[in-house]
């Protein structure tokens, strides 16, 4: 059995005055510095989010949680005004990005949790909501460390595996998610490459991905989005598995930009096609993917790349940050409950209903 030390991207920490503040690790900075960042405001908390400083379905979700109490603490309510202030709170961190919806199911339990509660003093209501974004963070972990139980026996001997973008433990509380699969194929000694796609406009391949297989030991090594064709032709690789940021009820997956031609890719060459995610990241309120917003960003992350200029200055950009795999593309929907396989409406409700 192999292990690493556990990376943990996002804490709450007791001893910052007066009663504690949201740590990250500022994920824009990868991989060549490693720097925390503390969240003391509403608004720090907000900017992270959408500025990608913690980024990740799951992630996004903790870090909200958290956000919730420091939104809390910088407003100062009363014993009477705590549970208004909470809805003001979840209601602008829901402001912040638009398409994993662990964002909305975090800030959901908060709010419902808060509800709860009852009529009780503010000082009261903060221990046990603080305790509640624990909580919510320790299930995370949980449910990661389950979805790589589930999922590790889709990683060969010596076989090859594609990700793209970042479904690891930065993306989560910890372990992550299509990564957890790796990392728990890993710890079994098992041997096999990864191709982690570099992942434009942002990158979150090169500067995350690898750096977090690199970190654990893992065979990785970095392509470029347009070369999956040829590692799949070439037989370099023998199975693909991603992470998702909104899984609609019929199992049609968003995940980031790219992913769907990638399942296009494992598709045309008979390559199984895995999604990672926790039961956090399932909209069964959605019927399928054509209902998942998808968020636009800015013009200048496709026009420029580390800093630099790669374009001219006004040329028109369509930059959309993720993309909807259909459910007849993937092979099986990996959750800590178990695999969903094939990938139907009906499937999904009997592994989620669980
Ligand atoms: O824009 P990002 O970096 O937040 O996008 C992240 C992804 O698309 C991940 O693959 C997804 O959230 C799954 S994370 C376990």
């Amino acid at each position: 059995m192999k292990s690493h030390e556990t990376l943990r991207p996002i804490w709450w920490n007791d001893s910052v005055a007066p009663a504690g503040a949201l740590e990250l690790i500022d994920q824009t900075r990868l991989p060549t510095e490693t720097v925390n960042i503390t969240c003391r405001t509403l608004d720090s908390v907000w900017q992270a989010i959408k500025q990608l400083q913690v980024r990740g379905a799951p992630a996004i979700g903790v870090a909200a949680a958290y956000g919730v109490i420091v939104g809390l603490d910088e407003a100062k309510p009363g014993d009477a005004t705590w549970p208004a202030a909470l809805g003001e709170v979840c209601d602008h961190l829901a402001t912040s990005r638009p398409t994993a919806v662990n964002l909305f199911w975090a800030l959901g339990r908060m709010r419902d949790y808060g509800k709860s509660l009852g009529a009780i003093s503010w000082s009261s209501a903060r221990v046990a909501l603080l305790k509640e974004a624990h909580t919510i963070r320790d299930e995370d972990a949980a449910m990661c460390r389950a979805i790589g139980k589930h999922g590790q026996q889709v990683i060969a001997e010596n076989s090859g595996v594609l990700t793209h973008c970042n479904a690891g433990a930065l993306a989560t509380s910890e372990y992550g998610t299509a990564l957890a699969v790796m990392y728990a194929a890993h710890e079994q000694g098992r041997k096999f490459r990864v191709f982690a796609d570099e992942t434009r406009p942002l990158l979150q391949g090169s500067r995350l991905t690898v750096w977090e297989l690199q970190r654990a030991g893992i065979d990785a090594t970095l392509i470029c989005d347009n070369m999956a064709a040829v590692v799949m032709r070439d037989k370099k690789v023998n199975v693909v598995i991603t992470g998702a940021d909104r899984i609609a009820a019929n199992g049609d997956a968003a995940n980031k930009i790219g992913t769907y031609g990638v399942a296009v890719l494992a598709n045309a060459h008979g390559l199984k096609f895995y999604v990672a995610a926790p039961s956090s990241t399932f909209d069964l309120s959605i019927p399928d993917g054509s209902h998942i917003p998808i968020e636009e960003r800015q013009a200048d992350e496709v026009r420029s790349l580390g800093g630099r200029q790669t374009a001219p200055a006004d040329i028109p950009v369509f930059n959309p940050a993720f993309d909807v795999t259909p459910a007849r593309l993937i092979t099986g929907i990996i959750t800590e409950r178990g695999m969903i396989t094939p990938v139907t409406a009906e499937n999904v409700r009997k592994v989620l209903g669980k």
